[in-house]
């Protein structure tokens, strides 16, 4: 299989690109990424040189470039580009239309041109808005996001299934909850908590932070993603959650406890708009079609993750410094791209 990711210089990404290198041989990936502040080539440091990897750089956003790229032909596209922190999107929502809306469209464009036979959108639990302390988000749970970053991602969303249903390209979703574990940005709840607490920084607590998360191991929804992409069906939507409902403040005490702090590090600040107070995802049907299931329990997980932090510390000081950039001009120099 001949696959191209996008993003895969990013948390998720990175992740998806290194998993499927090591459990499926026979598979090249060619990597398109654009490098904005939260794609880091370091990510994938190790598999760089692998010969079945191939890094493009460039926008999702240049039809032309992706046109391009996609005329190579491949028989899979997984889309993880995306402005992806909703923080940023209350103040910059611009950016998250153009790549999260017409970034999309654009790859949909080019698979459509190109007769790509799999397409594979990585959405977001967020798409279906906040819940009340009860229940779940379903597939068939209707649309609801409630701020810019999830009204981009949920757009999308209905572009892929317009793409299915008017062209009959075919493609499906998935819709994950909150992701943590390495190589995540800084920005994000848990590593910006494990990184301060490590500094003896505060830990900003948005409102009460009694806002509840489901944490999902990366490495759980990147098996979630294989599995999509090898066993799921054209036109559906795969929810793939972890089954760990916290609330934010419960999860920035464990971190404390990890890292040897105690609470007088909480700092209770201004909550964010339009916060949803609370996201729990339903997965049977990605258990019942795809055979997946999240394994990592959240307290292992967590734990494990801040190990990773602790030993990769100056990957988080190379990314505040920004530093972090100069591993790409270092490795691949000016001949880097297609
Ligand atoms: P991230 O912000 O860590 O990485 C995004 C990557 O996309 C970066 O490498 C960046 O350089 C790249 N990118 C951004 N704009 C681009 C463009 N125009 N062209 C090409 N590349 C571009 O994001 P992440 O947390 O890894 O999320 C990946 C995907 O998963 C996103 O689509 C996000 O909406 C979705 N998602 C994330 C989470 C989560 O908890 N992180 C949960 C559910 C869904
Ligand atoms: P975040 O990691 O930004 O993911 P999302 O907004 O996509 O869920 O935030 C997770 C939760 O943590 C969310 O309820 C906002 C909250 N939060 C804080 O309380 N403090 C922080 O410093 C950050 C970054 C987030």
């Amino acid at each position: 299989m001949k696959l191209l990711v996008t993003g895969g210089c990013g948390f998720i990404g990175s992740n998806f690109v290194r998993l499927a290198l090591k459990t499926r041989p026979a598979w090249t990936i060619v990597n398109l990424d654009a490098l904005t502040y939260a794609g880091n080539p370091e990510n994938l440091k190790g598999v760089d040189r692998d010969p079945r990897y191939r890094f493009a750089k460039g926008s999702i956003c240049d039809e032309a470039f992706v046109d391009g790229l996609v005329k190579e032909g491949f028989q899979a596209i997984v889309n993880f580009a995306a402005e992806s922190h909703v923080d940023r999107s209350l103040y910059g929502p611009s950016e998250f239309v153009r790549t999260n809306i017409q970034g999309t469209v654009n790859l949909l464009e080019a698979a459509k041109r190109h007769a790509v036979p799999r397409f594979l959108q990585i959405s977001t639990d967020e798409v279906y808005g906040s819940l009340p302390p009860e229940g779940f988000f379903h597939e068939t749970t209707p649309l609801h996001p409630n701020n810019p970053y999830s009204a981009t991602k949920a757009a999308a969303d209905q572009m892929v299934l317009a793409y299915v249903h008017t062209f009959g390209i075919e493609a499906l979703i998935t819709r994950s909850s909150n992701n943590y574990g390495p190589y995540q940005y800084p920005e994000k709840l848990i590593p910006l908590h494990v990184s301060n607490a490590f500094e003896g920084k505060p830990l900003p607590v948005y409102g009460d932070g009694m806002q509840i998360r489901d944490w999902l191991h990366v490495e759980d929804n990147c098996r979630g993603v294989l599995a999509a992409l090898e066993k799921g069906k054209k036109g559906e939507v795969y929810n793939l959650g972890g089954g760990n409902e916290r609330p934010n403040l419960s999860v920035a005490q464990a971190i404390l406890k990890h890292t040897g702090r105690d609470e007088s590090l909480l700092q209770y600040v201004k909550d964010r708009p339009g916060h949803d107070r609370r996201y729990a995802i339903d997965c049977t049907k990605a258990n019942r079609e795809l055979g997946w299931t999240p394994e990592i329990v959240f307290e292992k997980g967590l734990a494990g993750t801040i190990d990773w932090y602790r030993e990769n510390r100056e990957w988080v000081s190379r990314i505040k410094s920004g530093e972090y950039r100069s591993y790409y001009e270092k490795n691949y120099g000016a001949a880097a791209g297609r």
